[in-house]
């Protein structure tokens, strides 16, 4: 954790401000400390991060899925752009914008698209429910506008009207209640700042309802068994890139059409293990923004995929 990082933090309970507690440092970052409110409450600093909760809850299946891939959808690690090209898809400005500007990534996992944030000069603060974060600090940790903490949605440690840029991406629709952690989001949100949001669309009813009945057992699978199970996939793509045959197994039976194994098995066990899935529509996100008061609306291709700004007076 930097220094710096406190006076963007307040306490989730009180919202008072904390005082930080150095016990020990390494490489510039503080290692080991405490962050403690007036109100009593204290937050521990263990291994270089924030904790404002001591678990992982129900995000345990996205701990296992990190710790296993933790470069595999790095843009650095895969000298490639592919997650700055999914990052700039679901976004109307240039990434050049956000230079100066203190954006928060909502369910950071990785870090993959905070790196995209970083490499465009702009302060990100990445949070996690899961030890993601942990997996997030090895990669992006040390750069000098990156922060991290372990936090739940739904409890954040941030004051109202704190972001230029909020974004969540694969986050909203794997929490207990995804409007609602939304619109957590939303209250923090300065005003003419933007969020952009994506959450699985429930369009295609076969596969919403084969997966529903699937996901029933594999969500209470030991995780590392469904994991192997999960590299299925790796033959199986070539069987569902057939016609007709394809597009029926899809239906019974769906897995990651992701070209590269390493994503699709990743992919294929982020379907099947999480505790909460829940899938949405464009009408119904729409919804969302509207009752939070957002304007300027933007759809974007991708499931469902918006974002919008919060005006100048609200
Ligand atoms: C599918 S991953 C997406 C990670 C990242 N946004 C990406 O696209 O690579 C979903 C992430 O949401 C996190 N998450 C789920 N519920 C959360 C909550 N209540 N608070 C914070 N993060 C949460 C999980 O731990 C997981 O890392
Ligand atoms: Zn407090």
């Amino acid at each position: 954790m930097k220094k710096e990082l406190v006076s963007l933090l307040c306490c989730p309970h009180c919202k008072g401000n904390l005082d930080l507690i150095i016990e020990s440092q390494e490489d510039g970052e503080i290692k080991e400390g405490l962050l403690k409110c007036l109100c009593g409450r204290t937050y521990p600093i263990k291994k270089f991060i924030p904790r404002f909760i001591n678990s992982d809850l129900y995000a345990r299946s996205f701990t296992f899925e990190w710790r296993k891939n933790k470069k595999t959808q790095l843009d650095s690690a895969n000298l490639n752009q592919r997650s700055q090209r999914a990052f700039k898809n679901r976004i109307n400005f240039e990434l050049g914008d956000l230079k100066g500007k203190l954006v928060l990534d909502a369910g950071c996992g990785c870090g993959r698209y905070a790196e995209v944030v970083a490499e465009s000069a702009g302060t990100v603060l990445g949070f996690d429910l899961s030890y993601a974060v942990d997996v997030a600090f090895e990669n992006i940790g040390l750069k000098k506008n990156v922060h991290l903490i372990q936090a739940d949605i739904f409890n954040l440690p941030f004051k109202k009207a704190t972001f230029d840029f909020i974004y969540s991406f694969g986050v909203l629709h794997h929490t207990v209640d995804a409007k609602k952690a939304f619109m957590k989001l939303t209250g923090l949100l300065k005003p003419r700042a933007t969020i952009s949001i994506f959450v699985y669309s429930s369009y295609n009813k076969g596969i919403v309802y084969t997966s529903n009945f699937w996901r029933f057992f594999t969500v209470r699978m030991p995780k590392r068994l469904l994991y192997w199970l999960s590299f299925v996939s790796v033959p199986l793509y070539y069987l569902y890139r057939l016609p007709v045959i394809g597009n029926i197994a899809k239906m019974v039976f769906v897995i990651s059409m992701e070209p590269d194994w390493r994503w699709r098995v990743l992919d294929t066990f982020d379907w099947y293990s999480p505790k909460f899935q829940s899938k949405h529509t464009h009408a119904e996100v729409f919804g969302w923004f509207k009752e939070a008061g957002l304007s300027d609306v933007s759809i974007f291709q991708d499931e469902v995929s918006m974002s919008a700004s919060k005006p100048e007076n609200n």
